[in-house]
Order: structure tokens, then C-alpha cells, then sequence
């Protein structure tokens, strides 16, 4: 299992994760666009040659925003968000300093993961996420990159 950027040829299997894994995916235009900004990192977990996984980042100066992580359905709870996360933000540029996310209140997977890799809540986005009975509110995370790396 290793990381390494994504490439405009993995978009076809990034779209079939994005699909698979997602209740609400994304459009097959913004993943394709994501691939495509210089501020986005786009990172694939791939065991060999296959696309196990994927994380995408926006980067602003000194911050960056977690947009999506996703892991084929087919070989989750294996362990392999957990290193797709840590191995991710280790990569991501030495100026980046916090890192934040959004994610929905429901989603208890996403959230333990998060938080036990010292994630912390920072607040709520209310009715941020649709769900089939209306909206979901969105968990904010926030992470101390600088003290993340030290650990
Ligand atoms: C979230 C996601 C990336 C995690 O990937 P994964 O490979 O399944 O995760 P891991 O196997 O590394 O497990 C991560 C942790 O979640 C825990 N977990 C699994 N199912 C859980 C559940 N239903 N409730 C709470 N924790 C759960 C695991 O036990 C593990 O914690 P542990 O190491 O303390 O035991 C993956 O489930 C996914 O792609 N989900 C759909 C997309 C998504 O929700 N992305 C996040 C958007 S913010």
C-alpha cells in the first residue's frame, strides 16, 4: 500500500470509489475539476495498481481543508482509511500548519476516525449535507498539523 498524487488518468477509478463510497456523491465534473486545480492536492492509496483509496486537500497558505476521503467500499474497515488520513497529511506541504474538515453528524465512521487521530470539533454547520429526509448538520474538525507531525 502506498500514496503518490493523483493523475488525470485515475480519474475513472477515483469516480467509481466517489460513487460507490459516497451516500451523495460528487458530480463527475468536480472530481474531474479537482484534478485538474494546482491549489488541490489529490492523493491516491493504491496496493498493487489498484486504487484502494483517495484524499483531497485544498491548500490556502498556511491551511488546508480535508474536501474528500474515500475508501472502496469493497476493502473498508480494514485499516487502510486510517493510513490513507495519516500518511496524506504527512505528505501535505511543511507550510500547512491546521488542517479542517467538515463532516456529517451521522457519519460514526468518519467521525471516530478523525477524532482518534487528534481531530478536534470546533463547531457545527447546521442543515449542511442532504439526507433523504431533508438536511444533516456538519460536524467542523480542526487538526494541529504542526503538532501532529511532532508526534
Ligand atoms: C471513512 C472511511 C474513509 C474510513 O475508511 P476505512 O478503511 O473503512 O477505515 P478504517 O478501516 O481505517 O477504520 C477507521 C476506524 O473507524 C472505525 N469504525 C468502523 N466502522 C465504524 C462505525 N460504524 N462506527 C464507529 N467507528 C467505526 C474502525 O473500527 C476504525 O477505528 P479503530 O482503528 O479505532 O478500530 C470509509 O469508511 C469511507 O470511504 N466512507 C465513505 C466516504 C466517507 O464517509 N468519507 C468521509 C467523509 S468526511
Amino acid at each position: 500500500m502506498n500514496i503518490r498524487p493523483a493523475r488525470l488518468k485515475d480519474f475513472g477509478e477515483l469516480l467509481f470509489i466517489e460513487e460507490q463510497a459516497h451516500i451523495y456523491p460528487w458530480p463527475e465534473s468536480t472530481l474531474h475539476w479537482c484534478l485538474e486545480q494546482p491549489h488541490l492536492r489529490c492523493f491516491v492509496m493504491e496496493h498493487e495498481r489498484t486504487i484502494t483509496g483517495f484524499a483531497i486537500y485544498e491548500c490556502v497558505l498556511d491551511e488546508a481543508t480535508l474536501l474528500n476521503l474515500a475508501v472502496n467500499p469493497e476493502v473498508q474497515g480494514k485499516g487502510l482509511g486510517r493510513k490513507l488520513l495519516r500518511q496524506s497529511l504527512l505528505v501535505l506541504d511543511a507550510t500547512i500548519g491546521k488542517v479542517f474538515l467538515e463532516v456529517r453528524v451521522s457519519n460514526a465512521t468518519a467521525l471516530h476516525l478523525y477524532l482518534s487521530e487528534d481531530f478536534v470539533e470546533i463547531g457545527t454547520r447546521r442543515n449542511y449535507y442532504p439526507i433523504a429526509t431533508g438536511r444533516e448538520d456538519a460536524r467542523v474538525l480542526e487538526l494541529n498539523l504542526d503538532a501532529y507531525r511532532t508526534k
